[in-house]
């Protein structure tokens, strides 16, 4: 349709219309466009007809005053009220229509950060500048952000929706056709804030189950790496001379000794347990400071993580 509207331009004008919204937005659009336009052409067009038209000539009449007129004067103050009104009603209706979404949305999860967008599905997928979607089923992603002002800005679907820190927001869309399409970043966020785009992915329904099933998209070890630093966790285990915990390298396996002089071999058990209930077992040399990720991550969350731990190689010790 967009693309029809100007089939001699090698480019398109307007963005794909990919959701049950972008219809709506664009014909309000049009209707705008078209008021504007007949206005600007009905102005200029008179302005310039009547500098031909009544131009200075020689034996020119002198024009005579012409009073008030109550009919012209209601005329031409109704029939913009009316229009304006008009106008206003229907961009109402396509904001509420825009702004509640449906009871039985598919929710997922959306966060921003300097630089990247963070999606999470319910069903505990996680993905990074990329989200896939059914098409044919609404879909409200609740929005936040880690650090400053961000907005989700998908314009094939036409929805914008500010991620702001400390709150949530909310915007849902409903895909028409699948495809591949734009994210971007809509408030400026600092250096890299072009860089923060992405793509929305609208598949099948039956295509997108696969998808959300499958989770071919990244090893358990992958999606533990990811997990680690989404939640945190390399703030305080680490290498270096920041670390306030153990560093985590070749731990699987080991002989860890405890603050209480129990010594016990890291397993998989061990790695839970100190995620879940951080002060049980605490290494000998640190201070109870880990706070528990209890409900914070889920138990394929735990897996992952206990898988990236595992593939982190024992790294020879250098020096005294
Ligand atoms: Cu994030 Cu601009």
């Amino acid at each position: 349709m967009s693309r029809t509207l100007f089939p001699f331009l090698p480019f398109p004008i307007f963005p794909p219309q990919a959701s049950t919204l972008a219809t709506r937005t664009d014909h309000l659009l049009y209707w705008l466009l078209a008021m504007s336009g007949v206005m600007t052409v009905a102005i200029a067009g008179l302005i310039l007809w009547f500098s031909i038209r009544y131009r200075r000539r020689p034996g020119n009449e002198v024009a005579t005053q012409v009073e008030g007129s109550n009919r012209l004067e209601i005329a031409w103050t109704a029939a913009p009220v009316v229009l304006f009104m008009l106008t206003y009603a229907w961009g109402a209706g396509i904001y509420f229509f825009a702004y509640s979404a449906p009871h039985d949305a598919l929710e997922l999860y959306g966060v921003g950060k300097q630089w990247m967008w963070k999606f999470q599905h319910l069903s505990g997928q996680r993905e990074i500048n990329e989200l896939h979607v059914p098409v044919g089923r609404a879909v409200k992603v609740l929005l936040t952000s880690q650090d400053v002002i961000h907005s989700f800005y998908v314009p094939a679907f036409r929805v914008k929706q500010d991620a702001i820190p400390g709150r949530y927001t909310e915007i849902w869309f409903e895909a028409t056709a699948p495809g591949r399409y734009h994210l971007f970043c809509a408030e400026y966020c600092g250096t890299l804030h072009s860089g923060m785009i992405g793509s929305v992915v609208a598949m099948e329904p039956a295509a997108f189950e696969q998808w959300l099933a499958g989770g071919a998209t990244a090893s358990p070890a992958q999606r533990g790496e990811k997990l680690f630093q989404d939640l945190g966790c390399n703030t305080c285990h680490r290498s270096d001379a920041l670390a306030r915990a153990p560093d985590l390298t070749g731990l699987l396996g080991r002989r860890v000794r405890l603050r209480d002089g129990r010594t016990l071999i890291a397993d998989e058990a061990y790695v839970r347990e100190s995620i879940l209930d951080p002060a049980a077992k605490v290494v000998d040399g640190y201070e109870p400071i880990m706070p528990t990720f209890k409900g914070l991550v889920t138990e394929e969350g735990i897996l992952d993580l206990i898988a990236y731990v595992r593939s982190l190689a024992p790294v020879e010790k250098v020096g005294p």
